[in-house]
């Protein structure tokens, strides 16, 4: 499956949900997160020190996005993410090189391989619609301790944020970063977490911390050198601003949000761009999203095309599940912004009610 970029001129446009005919309420009512096949690649803490070991020593070649609303956003080039993967991959047993590597440099990155690829590599669409949505959003709603973002592949709402975080000293957060492929956490979103963070620096500090270990490293306008010392000043900022990122890998479940929820932080702010496109997973989820609003009153953000074409998933099925779980009694409300009224992308908000 893949999709494009392409924007025509946004119009917002705003209504109040009501789904089709709501489903007839299930009193035999088993929690998705609570039956997510054994199949999948489980939920897994990432340890945010050894994945900034592994990008010792790497340029990082990025490119600088302008979204419609001009938010400069970042994200590390495909082509570079394939090079460091072919590297690794030399360097290891024919073993040790997974079928998720094997996709992951395949020619096709928009490729989704159900339960071993979903499709993290490349920014979505409605990512940058979700960065824009952001841009208009006061601090006091978005900084509330913990923001998370579910299915965040390159992370561009995360990273928005945590530059205007950075920028404008909002401190004491924690950031969870969650995709199903850990390659992806660490090939791309922390990377891209890395030079948002640069991109915060002094020129004069960003050029001694690059050249810090070889004083003749070009210094290039769209690529990082990745050394040590860059790295641990990466680590010091967080610690100074009582700034926490977490990345977690593998699958949605029951399990998943209990680790997500091991840290000290409550979360406030749940985002999650192009995740709702299968039906098997709409459920799940969209639990997700229910469980953090209605038990943390966290405000949900879920960007999504109002339809997938030849996957299955749609709006309108993840507003009938929605709806389905008020009736239940969970205490939730949701508001449908329409973007982009051409290409029929939305944005939900989901509160507590
Ligand atoms: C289509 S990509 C969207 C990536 C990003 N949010 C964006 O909009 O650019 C879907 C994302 O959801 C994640 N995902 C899909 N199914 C998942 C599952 N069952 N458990 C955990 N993550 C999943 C994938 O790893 C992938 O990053």
């Amino acid at each position: 499956m893949s999709f494009s970029f392409g924007f025509t001129g946004d119009s917002d446009d705003e209504y109040t949900s009501v789904a089709d005919p709501a489903p007839k309420q299930e009193d035999n009512f088993i929690n998705p997160l609570d039956c997510v096949p054994s199949n999948v690649y489980p939920a897994k803490e990432v340890d945010l020190k050894q994945a900034l070991n592994s990008l010792k020593s790497t340029r990082v070649t990025f490119e600088t996005y302008v979204t419609p609303e001009g938010n400069a956003v970042f994200r590390r080039e495909l082509f570079d993410v394939k090079h460091q993967v072919m590297m690794e991959d030399d360097n290891s047993t024919d073993a040790e090189v997974t079928d998720e590597h094997k996709i992951l440099i395949g020619t096709n990155a928009t490729d989704l391989v159900k339960n071993v690829y979903e499709g993290g590599l490349k920014s979505w669409e409605c990512s940058v619609d979700t960065v824009d949505y952001l841009c208009s959003m006061q601090d006091e709603t978005l900084f509330k301790d913990r923001i998370v973002e579910l299915g965040c592949g390159t992370a561009l709402p995360s990273t928005y944020l945590f530059n205007r975080a950075l920028r404008s000293n909002h401190n004491n957060l924690g950031f969870v970063l969650a995709d199903y492929n850990e390659s992806v956490l660490r090939l791309v979103t922390l990377p891209n977490l890395i030079v948002t963070w640069a991109s915060t620096l002094e020129p004069e500090q960003l050029i001694k911390l690059q050249r810090s270990e070889d004083e003749t490293i070009p210094i290039v306008p769209d690529e990082l050198q990745l050394t040590q010392k860059l790295l641990d000043q990466f680590y010091s900022t967080l610690q100074e601003k009582s700034i926490s990122i977490r990345l977690i890998s593998g699958a949605w479940s029951r399990s998943f949000l209990e680790l997500v929820n091991s840290d000290n932080h409550q979360t406030g702010l749940v985002i999650t761009s192009e995740t709702i496109y299968s039906p098997e997973t709409l459920p799940v989820i969209s639990e997700l999203v229910i469980e953090f609003v209605s038990n943390a009153k966290a405000l949900g953000i879920v960007a999504a095309k109002d339809i997938y074409f030849g996957v299955g998933g749609s709006l309108v099925e993840f507003e009938n599940y929605l709806t389905k779980r008020q009736l239940q009694g969970m205490p939730i409300q949701f508001v449908v912004n329409k973007v982009n009224a051409g290409l029929k992308r939305s944005i939900v908000l989901v509160t507590n009610n």
